[in-house]
């Protein structure tokens, strides 16, 4: 499946099919970073981890090794790690509050903005040499959407509110579950990587088709403690739905389920906790955020947004990915509420919980099976001509559908065979070596 030495995208997927190869495949993975990571808006973190001016944490653009910083004048900026001297990283410690990136090779000094402070020994430099045009080179483009910050490597392309498109509001109303309108991500992270391709994750994460299977033991040990269990909501009954709003941004909607009393999302928060929403938002979309208890989406490439967490996806390498999840808070609530989503991610999330290694355990053992490609495909038809496309281009499928894993496909392709961002990265490449 290779056209003149390069890769067919077409041939690799089909509408209703995947060949594995797209999981193993080290030139894939490789055009993937060029073409997904680096030319696309790529998440990056929120900016409620870097509050205060000189705040700090390190961070990745796909193979791009960068610092998400605010500045001494309250800015957020998205700065390389890289001493504009001889390459050295300017900073190690992954969080923290600086004035100052200094390099420990030669000493080079950079403000909290990213311009060059200080040179050592500056008399051995002749006057041509001017600090204004070492500063720390940024990330060509970043866009903060509700403290969502994004950055893209490719220098013009599609605002991140047309690439946001519709998946915009259920980041709204992700946001708006606090009655200040803000989300504080500092509850912690939960790291772990697997020995698989980064695609599962983000699939698997969409997939309403499997949780009564792997999840089977959570289920039931929630059901043995007198917790209305969930599986109905992922049964062929389920009254719950996938959608694809376009540009690989899918979601797994609960919202109808939760509208009639079948609740899944709910929100715990007392008779406070409401009417501080219904005085901030009115009754009508009060109701609508609380009932649709956060979301369910995936921003494609690596954004996961599930109830109360987000989950960042970092391709290392064909068969090996790690992933960050981030519980958030909810500003203006009670401690308890906040309590109430910390101890409810952990129990399916956490270290200990059942989730998350119930799921790796399946991406670990599809990447066992790719090895045999006698038949190669993986099969996405689930649902595919039941799937209806409402008035705002929405497709829309049951929950069980792979509505879902279709819209990745179909952006993934569109990406891979050049129908994205139009910028080539190459140049921004060649300008730094300048
Ligand atoms: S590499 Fe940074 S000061 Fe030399
Ligand atoms: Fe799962």
């Amino acid at each position: 499946m290779a056209v003149n030495g390069t890769v067919d995208y077409n041939a690799l997927v089909r509408e209703d099919r995947v060949h594995s190869r797209v999981y193993i495949d080290k030139q894939i993975f490789e055009d993937e970073m060029e073409r997904v990571f680096h030319r696309g808006w790529v998440f990056v973190g929120h900016a409620s981890e870097i509050p205060e001016p000189g705040d700090y944490r390190l961070a990745w653009v796909g193979r791009y090794p960068i610092i998400m910083v605010r500045g001494h004048d309250g800015e957020v900026r998205l700065l390389s790690n890289r001493c504009r001297h001889r390459a050295n990283t300017v900073c190690q410690i992954e969080r923290g509050n600086t004035k100052f990136f200094r390099c420990d090779y030669h000493g080079w000094m950079y403000r909290n903005d990213g311009g060059l402070a200080s040179v050592s020994y500056p008399e051995r430099y002749d006057r041509s040499f001017s600090k204004e045009d070492y500063g720390l080179t940024p990330i060509p483009r970043i866009g903060n959407y509700r403290g969502f910050i994004f950055g893209s490597i490719a220098p013009s392309g599609m605002s991140l509110e047309e690439y946001l498109g519709k998946a915009r509001e259920q980041i709204d109303l992700f946001v708006e579950l606090s009655p200040v309108g803000e989300i504080d991500a500092r509850g912690g992270i939960h790291k772990y990587s697997y020995r698989g391709n980064w695609k599962l994750q983000i699939e698997n994460s969409m997939d309403g088709y499997h949780p009564n299977f792997v999840h089977k033991t959570f289920f039931g040990m929630m059901g043995r403690r007198g917790i209305k269990t969930p599986t109905r909501h992922f049964g062929g009954s389920s009254i719950a739905v996938t959608r694809d709003f376009g540009h690989g941004h899918v979601m797994l909607d609960y919202r109808e389920c939760n509208k009639s009393g079948q609740v899944l999302n709910v929100v715990q928060g007392g008779e406070e906790y409401r009417t501080a929403m219904v005085a901030r938002y009115g009754e009508a979309r009060a109701q609508e955020i609380m009932t649709s208890g956060g979301t369910h989406l995936l921003v494609f490439p690596n954004l996961v947004m599930i109830g109360v967490q987000l989950r960042v996806v970092r391709p290392i390498g064909p068969e090996e990915t790690e992933v960050y999840l981030y519980p958030t808070l909810l500003k203006g609530v009670e401690p308890e509420l906040n309590q109430w989503r910390l101890r409810g991610h952990e129990s399916f999330f956490g270290p200990a919980g059942f989730g998350a290694p119930d799921d790796l355990e399946m991406f670990e053992r599809m990447q066992v099976g790719f090895r045999n490609d006698l038949d190669p495909w993986l099969i996405l038809s689930r649902g595919m001509n039941r799937e209806r496309i409402e008035a705002d281009g929405t497709r829309v499928g049951h929950v069980t559908d792979e509505v879902t894993q279709r819209g990745i496909w179909r952006e993934w392709k569109r990406v891979m065979t050049g129908g994205g961002e139009e910028a080539d990265c190459s140049e921004v490449r060649l300008a730094a070596v300048d």
